[in-house]
């Protein structure tokens, strides 16, 4: 029997997930069927019920629900409880186990797809909603030497350091400051906020980047964002979020049938084809 998987989101026509899976399907000879699903604003549990009652195995979760899938889960993956947000479900049994690749997923593509490994680096970390809270402790695992997260609203970033308090190596690991504040350059910089959704650049400082700085966004597009439009002009070396994308989506894999797929002819075909 071919075990059924899909996104669930809203909007969510314009997912890339199925093709993704499908290729990682193709490529380990695993027998599951992954689609899409449109889950009315009010009916992300219904949905999640329906699928359960469906015999399905597992989904993954995309906007605006991460949330509330926390919320759903019976269980959490201690990745997905630090977070506060889930991207990928898993049915066992009774149980609605709530996941987040996302994080691992963006680690992923610096280290093994970009080449950059984040031991020691100093790592700047621009915004302080969900996407910037998934990736801390991801980050803290690579044992970087500092993960400065800048926000535009002061307090939600403090509060992302005391949130990761009891997770850092040594006092200071994580530290938090305005936009006005960055003190660079960074090895690596990331784009967390959510500007490039509406073509604004955060108001990052030049000095955050040094010539072979790694600036990442997390957003992708046809077009580069104006963070690595600038990035770039600063001598960083820019990547947008489609590797991460890819990435996370085999960590999903992973966490479902047990096995890890290989990325890089996913990560080329969607890069041609996007
Ligand atoms: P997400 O789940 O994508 O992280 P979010 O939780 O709404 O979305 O967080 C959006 C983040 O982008 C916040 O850090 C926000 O800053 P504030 O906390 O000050 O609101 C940041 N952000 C959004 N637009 C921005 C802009 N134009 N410049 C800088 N930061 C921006």
């Amino acid at each position: 029997m071919t075990d059924k998987y899909c996104v669930i989101g809203n909007p969510i026509a314009h997912s890339k997930s199925p093709d993704i899976h499908a290729a990682f399907a193709a490529a380990t000879g695993q027998d599951i069927a992954y689609e899409r699903r449109l889950a009315p604003l009010d009916g992300f549990a219904d949905t999640v019920r329906d699928l359960v009652a469906q015999g399905y195995r597992g989904a993954n979760v995309t906007v605006p629900f991460k949330l509330e899938a926390a919320a759903l889960a019976t269980r959490l993956e201690e990745r997905a409880r630090l977070a506060g947000a889930v991207n990928t479900l898993r049915f066992d049994g009774s149980e609605i186990v709530g996941d987040n690749t996302d994080g691992p997923g963006l680690v992923a593509d610096i280290v093994r797809n970009a080449g950059v490994p984040l031991a020691g680096k100093r790592i700047l970390l621009l915004g302080a909603g969900g996407a910037a809270r998934g990736v801390i402790l991801p980050f803290l695992r690579e044992k970087p030497e500092a993960i400065v997260i800048a926000n535009r609203t002061r307090a939600t970033a403090d509060a992302l350091v005391a949130h990761f308090a009891d997770h850092v190596a040594y006092p200071g690991q994580i530290a938090a400051c305005g936009f006005a504040d960055i003190a660079g350059p960074f090895d690596v910089v990331v784009n967390a906020t959510s500007a490039s959704l509406s073509a604004d650049l955060p108001p990052v400082p030049a000095s955050a980047f040094r010539a072979g700085t790694l600036a990442l966004d997390m957003m992708y597009g046809k077009e580069p964002t104006p963070f690595m439009v600038f990035a770039a002009r600063h001598g960083a070396t820019v990547r947008d979020g489609l590797g991460m994308l890819v990435e996370q989506a085999a960590e999903a894999f992973a966490v479902w049938r047990g096995v890890r797929p290989d990325t890089a002819d996913v990560l080329a075909y969607m890069r041609a084809a996007s």
